[in-house]
C-alpha cells in the first residue's frame, strides 16, 4: 500500500494538550473557536485514552469516542474510478483531531496488518488485499481529505464497501458498528 501525506495549514504540536474531547459517557464541550489542526496528529488527551498511542486499547478507545460522537460528523463519498474520495469532517476541532489521528492509525494498521473487527468480513478481506491499495490522505482544517483506489475489481469493491461501512458509522454511530459492514457492488 502506498500512502501520501499532505498537510494543511496547522498548529503548534504543543496545541494539542488543550484539545478536549470527552469519553464516550459525557457530552463533548466545545473547543477554543478558531483553533487550528494540529501538525503533525497528536495522541488523543487521556480523556479519551489512557492506553498507548498504536495500541489496540489505544485505537479502540479513539474510534469508540468517534461513534459516540457521531452527530457531529459530517462525511461525503464519491465513487472515482477504481475507488473512492471521501471527506470526514467535524466542526469540532477535537473531533477534527480524532478523526486524523483515527486515520492515521488505521493507515498504519493496513500497512502492518495488523487488523481490527476481524468478525466482520468486509474489514477482514480489505486487509488480507492491503497490497492492492494506494491510500492519499490529506488533512484539511477539519478532518481528512482520502483518495483511496484498488488495481483489481475486487479490491475497488471492497474499499467502497469500506467507506460505506464508515458512512454508515458516521450516520448511526455504535448501532452501525455492532453489525457486519454491507458489500456494495458499484
Ligand atoms: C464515527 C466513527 C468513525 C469515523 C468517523 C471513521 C473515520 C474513518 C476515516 C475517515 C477513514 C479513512 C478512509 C475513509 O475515509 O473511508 C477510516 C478508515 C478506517 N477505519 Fe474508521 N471511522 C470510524 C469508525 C471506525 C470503527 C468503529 C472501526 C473499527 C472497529 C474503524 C476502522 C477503520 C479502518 C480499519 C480503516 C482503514 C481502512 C481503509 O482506509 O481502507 N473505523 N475511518
Amino acid at each position: 500500500m502506498s500512502f501520501v501525506l499532505a498537510a494543511a495549514s496547522c498548529a503548534p504540536r504543543a496545541a494539542s494538550a488543550t484539545s478536549a474531547v470527552a469519553a464516550p459517557t459525557a457530552a463533548l464541550p466545545s473547543a477554543a473557536a478558531g483553533s487550528l489542526p494540529v501538525c503533525p496528529v497528536p495522541r488523543a488527551p487521556t480523556s479519551v485514552s489512557s492506553a498507548d498511542r498504536g495500541t489496540l486499547p489505544y485505537d479502540r478507545d479513539v474510534w469508540q469516542t468517534l461513534l459516540y460522537h457521531h452527530s457531529k460528523i459530517h462525511r461525503t463519498v464519491t465513487v472515482i474510478e477504481n475507488g473512492v474520495s471521501a471527506t470526514t469532517e467535524s466542526d469540532d476541532p477535537a473531533v477534527a483531531t480524532l478523526i486524523k489521528d483515527h486515520t492515521l492509525a488505521m493507515h498504519d494498521r493496513m500497512v502492518e496488518g495488523l487488523q481490527v473487527r476481524t468478525w466482520d468480513p468486509v474489514f477482514k478481506e480489505l486487509f488480507a488485499r492491503h497490497e492492492h491499495v494506494k491510500i492519499a490522505v490529506e488533512l484539511t482544517e477539519k478532518g481528512v481529505r482520502i483518495v483511496e483506489t484498488g488495481d483489481d475489481p475486487e479490491t475497488v469493491r471492497l474499499l467502497r464497501s469500506h467507506a460505506s461501512g464508515v458512512t454508515d458509522f458516521v450516520r448511526l454511530g455504535g448501532a452501525a458498528a455492532q453489525r457486519e459492514t454491507p458489500y456494495v457492488n458499484d
